[in-house]
């Protein structure tokens, strides 16, 4: 499994781990602060490679937090093998997140983040934004990087394949056809439609990011706040009525 690291915005790296058996790409993202940040950990087999990655940038064991947006394996799957590597380091995610599975899961205390609760790692603010069944999951959440307006957007805007690490490009249309595809094959509707998700994709576009760090496909770097409300229209016509 290839793995690449790239820098998409000011101290933020992709460390990007392509997966031939499942034909896409698995996207980490740091950010190199004086407290580091690590944006979902990957599977456990992609410990080392991700942990290998991010020693070309800073000493992995300085890790501080550890962020994701919700309970699966791609997301965290790989935490407990980085709180041994990382003394310092300390879950972040929804207090859903950390009431229903890392109490039990995480081999140490995670913290629970308030919707809308701001981290400080030093010179970049990442502020939490609890976003339930957005991609999916209960306990689902996401983090916006108000210093760089990087918004570490999960799921959202799923591309498969092994595209480059950052686009210009459109994202909505490859993510909407991806949609579509997945609808008719074994892993169909893994995103629901709800009376919450308009609002919570308007909330996410007000935010108006600059750059879109998904976790399976390119990073998106332009006018984030359109495509998310793009996206948002997309998914309302294609599942609203399902
Ligand atoms: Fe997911
Ligand atoms: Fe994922």
């Amino acid at each position: 499994m290839p793995t690449t690291l790239t820098e998409i915005a000011a101290d933020t790296y992709r460390i990007s781990t392509f997966a031939p058996d499942f034909g896409i790409q698995f996207n980490q993202f740091l950010v190199a602060d004086d407290e580091p940040f690590l944006m979902h950990t990957g599977m456990q087999r992609m410990f080392g490679p991700t942990r290998d990655a991010i020693a070309t940038v800073l000493d992995p064991a300085r890790l501080r937090w550890i962020g994701f947006s919700h309970f699966e394996a791609d997301e965290c799957g790989a935490l407990n093998e980085w709180l041994e590597a990382a003394p310092q380091a300390r879950a972040v995610c929804s207090f859903v997140g950390v009431t229903v599975n890392l109490n039990d899961f995480a081999c140490r205390p995670a913290r629970a983040l308030a919707d809308d609760e701001v981290l400080a790692t030093g010179r970049h603010q990442l502020r939490f934004l609890a976003t339930p069944h957005v991609p999916h999951g209960w306990d689902a959440g996401l983090f916006f990087d108000e210093t760089t307006r990087t918004l570490f957007c999960s799921d959202l805007f799923f591309q498969p394949g092994d595209p480059a690490p950052l686009d210009t490009a459109d994202l909505v249309e490859p993510s909407l056809h991806a949609i579509r595809a997945g609808q008719s094959g074994p892993l169909a509707n893994d995103l629901p439609y709800t009376p919450r998700t308009d609002a919570t994709f308007q909330r996410l576009a007000d935010l108006e990011p600059r750059t879109l760090a998904t976790m399976h496909g390119s990073s998106f770097s332009g006018d984030g706040g359109r495509a998310l409300r793009a996206l948002g229209a997309g998914i309302r016509e294609l599942l609203g009525g399902c």
